[in-house]
């Protein structure tokens, strides 16, 4: 997705040869017209498979996820981080062990939400180790739901997110993707 990949040349920050900085435009502030098209496209690439739910995770992955989600004409569940008062019981849970904050956390979502007869795609902000698209995928199963497959913004190609879903039959979709970030230059995939 061209403008994608242009606001990435224009506004991220390399900020190791692993981490690329988005705040801009992904992480903290957003463009509604650029989130628009990035949902336009999500609903372009998947349109016609039967989605009933689109399921991302808080927080990041919301902004890109509604927007799919109005084109497409269904439900956005996003997956919880923390404990609330009000959500706790029926809960689907799984564990997300983070890379870059080597920590382990719990992600949940509301039995209520999803159902077996669900056909779900998967949204995320960011694609590196696949370990919070694979944590989402175990809470859909958990629902007895099916996956229709993963919209990720920004993949980072480099990293093994891509090749360990697709090993287990998953189609992913990426707007860019991002083959390296070595010397501060953000390469694409050709
Ligand atoms: P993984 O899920 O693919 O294995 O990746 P990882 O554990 O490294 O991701 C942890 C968090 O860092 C996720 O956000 C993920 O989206 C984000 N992330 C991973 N690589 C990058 C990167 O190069 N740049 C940026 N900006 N983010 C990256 P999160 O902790 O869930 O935060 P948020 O959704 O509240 O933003
Ligand atoms: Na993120
Ligand atoms: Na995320």
């Amino acid at each position: 997705m061209e403008a994608l990949k242009q606001k990435i040349r224009e506004e991220g920050i390399v900020l190791s040869d692993q981490v690329l900085k988005v705040d801009a435009f992904l992480n903290h502030q957003i463009y509604p017209k650029l989130m628009q098209q990035v949902g336009h496209e999500f609903a372009e690439r998947f349109r016609g498979q039967g989605i009933t739910k689109i399921v991302t995770i808080e927080a990041s992955g919301i902004a890109p996820a509604v927007m799919a989600g109005l084109e497409l004409g269904v439900p956005v569940i996003f997956a919880r981080k923390y404990q609330s008062l009000t959500l706790k019981e029926n809960l689907y849970i799984s564990k997300v062990f983070s890379f870059t904050k080597q920590s382990e956390s719990t992600i949940a979502i509301s039995a209520k939400h999803l159902t077996a007869a669900d056909h779900v795609l998967v949204i995320d902000d960011f694609l590196a180790n696949g370990h919070a698209a694979k944590a989402l995928i175990d809470l859909i199963g958990q629902a007895g739901a099916s996956v229709a497959g993963m919209g990720i913004v920004i993949e980072k190609s480099f990293q093994e997110g891509r090749g360990l879903l697709e090993s287990e039959g998953y189609r992913v979709e990426s707007l860019a993707r991002v083959s390296s970030l070595a010397n501060g230059q953000v390469t694409f995939v050709e």
